[in-house]
């Protein structure tokens, strides 16, 4: 019987196993941003609506069509957040985090929302680790943003990453790129779907976005913004690859790259993988000149990235084995069993711990300590319980010590890994 209910179409139920693959990942992403400055933000899951029709952009599929929109009992609008750049750049406003501060650099890990068509790579819960450098145009924060995103991953033990890298200009240069998309597509309108007919009117970029077969053939015609980029754009992009260069971190340019996103000038780039298909960016992000601005703060430019975890976790694939470490306490009769409990609460301060109580004998206790892949094995008789030294058996050499309940715990202290770090 599997029961009547199912998780959500397009949601997933993280089980034990691969939770533990869940709890690594997290446990990079938080080593890896600490070193390079960044702090932890935690917003809410959900916001005003308008916040993301403002920032994301009216004419993104993300605001027409993915969002999880309510109304709450007093008529106002909420959506569940679809992505964690708004509500950071919201928080770094609404609580004037930039001040005094040179440069504000955030991270964020959790569960994001958008109602697409669910496939391979794609769900409607999904999540995602970011992160936001607010408060400095120095093409120097691209490279440090990229080069953090790349150190992530490569920390996981992913291999064979490509890193793809484009400009899609400012409002300097861009109503040159809009106007030379107009221009190329004047006479294919009738050709195009009646979405991209309006996105011809209000944002022609977003027609490159578009997955209507008519469309993306006709989106070939268009010229890439790297065409129209003015100066200071285009000295830009040209640090950031000079500065990626520096670092060794391999990256291709690609002209082509757009972003399904509205606020984003300058740098854009995702790191794709080969083995994900169609759905192949691990994650995104780049630079957001105008957004603090757009969300009614003090103009600020900003930069960040944001990666999927299920993609990264598919790529990873199988989840790491449980880290040995278990102490199996053993009582060899009932008499025994009240003073194995309490060795075994005492023991849970320092390691994962277990009892194999019960009637069994000491061959078949000692079969199912190896089961559960304990490290040492504790035997409690009625001479060792007597004599307040009970038998710590190391179940890899074999040996076995007759030792004081402080000696056990601090021999298994030193040797078990602290009970809330996941081995890597
Ligand atoms: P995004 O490209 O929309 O950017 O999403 C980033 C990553 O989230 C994607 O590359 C993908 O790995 C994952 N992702 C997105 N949608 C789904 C889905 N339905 N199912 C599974 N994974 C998904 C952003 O969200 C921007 N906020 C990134 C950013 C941060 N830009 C500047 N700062």
């Amino acid at each position: 019987m599997s029961g009547q209910y199912k998780a959500p179409k397009g949601t997933h139920d993280i089980l034990p196993p691969e939770a533990r693959a869940w709890q690594r990942l997290e446990t990079i992403v938080r080593s890896v941003m600490d070193r390079f400055g960044y702090e932890e933000i935690r917003t809410p899951i959900f916001e005003e609506t308008t916040l993301f029709a403002r920032s994301v952009g009216e004419t993104t599929d993300i605001v027409k069509k993915e969002m999880y929109t309510f109304t709450d009992k007093k008529g106002r609008s909420l959506t569940l957040r679809p992505e964690g750049t708004a509500p950071a750049v919201r928080a770094f406003v609404e609580h004037h985090l930039g001040r005094g501060a040179r440069l504000t650099k955030l991270f964020y890990v959790g569960p994001m929302f958008r109602y697409e068509r669910p496939q391979a790579g794609r769900f409607r819960q999904f999540h995602q680790f970011g992160a936001e450098a607010i408060g400095s145009a120095d093409p120097e924060i691209d490279v440090d943003v990229i080069a953090l995103f790349v150190r992530v991953l490569e920390e996981t033990g992913i291999a064979g990453l490509s890193v793809a890298l484009n400009s899609v200009g400012d409002a300097n240069c861009r109503p040159l790129h809009v106007a030379a998309i107009r221009e190329a597509l004047a006479s294919h309108k009738d050709a195009l779907c009646p979405d991209c007919k309006e996105r011809l009117e209000r944002n022609p970029l977003r027609i490159l976005d578009c997955k209507v077969p008519a469309c993306r053939g006709l989106a070939a015609r268009i010229p890439p913004a790297t065409d129209f980029l003015c100066d200071a754009c285009r000295a830009h992009h040209a640090a950031v690859e000079a500065g990626l260069a520096a670092l060794g971190v391999v990256f291709r340019l690609d002209k082509n790259l757009v972003r399904g996103i509205d606020y984003y000038t300058r740098t854009a780039f995702e790191i794709h993988h080969g083995a994900l298909g169609a759905q192949n960016a691990l994650g995104g992000g780049g630079r957001y000149d105008g957004l603090v601005a757009e969300l009614g703060g003090a103009p600020t430019p900003g930069i960040g990235f944001a990666a999927g975890m299920e993609r990264i976790l598919t790529v990873l694939g199988e989840a790491p084995a449980r880290p040995r470490g278990v102490v199996a306490v053993l009582p060899l009769g009932a008499a025994e069993e009240a003073a194995a409990r309490r060795l075994l609460y005492e023991l849970r301060r320092v390691a994962p711990a277990e009892i194999v109580a019960g009637d069994a004998g000491l061959g078949k206790k000692l079969r199912a300590a190896n089961e559960m892949g304990a490290r040492f094995a504790v035997i409690l008789g009625e001479d060792e319980v007597r004599a307040g030294r009970p038998l710590l058996k190391d179940m890899e050499t074999g040996e076995q010590t007759p030792m004081s309940e402080p000696e056990i715990i601090a021999r298994v202290a030193a040797v078990a890994p602290p009970p809330t770090k996941e081995s890597s």
